[in-house]
């Protein structure tokens, strides 16, 4: 996950979308922002920074499971896919697929355009014989596939455990959207993070550098940049929960004292202790991860995790 969108800038338009999602969801009660919202260009900053941190496993976990089980990917799912990956392709482990599986055609789809085009061409210059296809799009609406890879076999590529920020039915729903952009035939390699030990996830989303906690107070700083807001930055904390009743991790900007201040010309009062929910990153254990991919229009035939079971890749065919 990694946009790359520039601040706007005296006299540009507010994003009309930003403005709604940050004006609805600090009059709902309790309040909560979408999590997509993160990812200006510092949050895209602080969110590749998280993942080097050594509390934050997933990252890590995930692409050595890639870099590792390479043989078992060509031997599952083959040579001569079109390689679908729903956002952008982080340059440490889409390599690793795209070496074990060798793929006819790679679409990386993301909705930052500069990004896309950056990491596209860093991949075809690893990868000279390979047809590499930027979409520029939000895979979270209707998208139609490059005519280039027509009759091809699909494989999507759905790593990160991105899947983890969606509430389950929006998760069942992309699912679905996926299952039919990627047509008959075709595969999904998913990465999904496992429950586990409380202090071990508290730890991941609240690391000792502060890094996650700058991550989510950046929003904070961007509402007040691009929404004429006036939230004071020092009247809020991060706080991170473990939900088990609903297996996830939740990020809450958390007001220290009374607060009470503006959006885009609106007024906003906050009791000292209310919370803003600014992300939810549930957790599955294996059985869950199976029947969100069955609801989704997947059947699950293989999975890779590692040795202390802390994340999963499955592969799954379209039922
Ligand atoms: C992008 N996503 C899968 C991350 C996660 O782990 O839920 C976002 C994140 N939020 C805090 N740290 C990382």
């Amino acid at each position: 996950m990694l946009l790359t969108q520039d601040p706007p800038r005296a006299g540009h338009e507010i994003d009309p979308a930003f403005r709604r999602d940050i004006l609805d969801g600090l009059s709902h009660i309790p309040k909560a922002t979408p999590p997509l919202w993160f990812y200006d260009r510092r949050g895209s900053e602080l969110f590749e920074a998280i993942t080097d941190l050594p509390e934050y496993y997933p990252t890590r976990t995930e692409t050595a499971l890639l870099e590792r089980c390479g043989d078992e990917f060509a031997e599952a799912i083959g040579p001569g896919r079109a390689v679908i990956e729903f956002g952008a392709g982080s340059a440490r482990k889409t390599p690793h697929l795209l070496r074990a599986v060798d793929p006819a055609a790679y679409v990386p789809i993301d909705i930052s355009g500069d990004f896309l085009h950056l990491s596209s061409r860093a991949l075809s210059s690893a990868f000279p014989d390979l047809p590499v296809l930027p979409l520029v799009g939000d895979f979270h609406q209707e998208l139609t596939l490059p005519a280039a890879i027509a009759g091809q076999p699909r494989l999507g590529f759905f790593p990160g455990s991105t899947v983890g920020n969606m509430e389950p039915d929006a998760a069942v729903n992309l699912l679905r959207a996926m299952r039919r952009l990627l047509e008959d035939g075709a595969m999904l390699l998913i990465g999904m993070d496992r429950i586990k030990d409380e202090r071990r996830l508290i730890a991941a989303y609240d690391d000792a550098a502060g890094v996650t906690a700058d991550f989510n107070l950046n929003l904070v700083a961007r509402i007040n940049r691009e929404l004429d807001g006036d939230l004071p930055l020092d009247g809020f904390a991060h706080r991170a929960i473990w939900n088990d009743d609903k297996a996830r991790i939740e990020m809450h900007l958390q007001a220290v004292r009374p607060l009470h201040f503006h959006v885009a010309g609106q007024c906003f009062n906050m009791a000292a202790g209310e919370t803003i929910h600014t992300e939810s990153s549930h957790k599955y254990g294996p059985r869950d991860a199976r029947l969100l991919l069955r609801a989704g229009g997947w059947e699950p035939v293989r999975e890779w995790s590692d040795e202390e079971g802390l994340f999963s890749l499955i592969l799954a065919e379209a039922a």
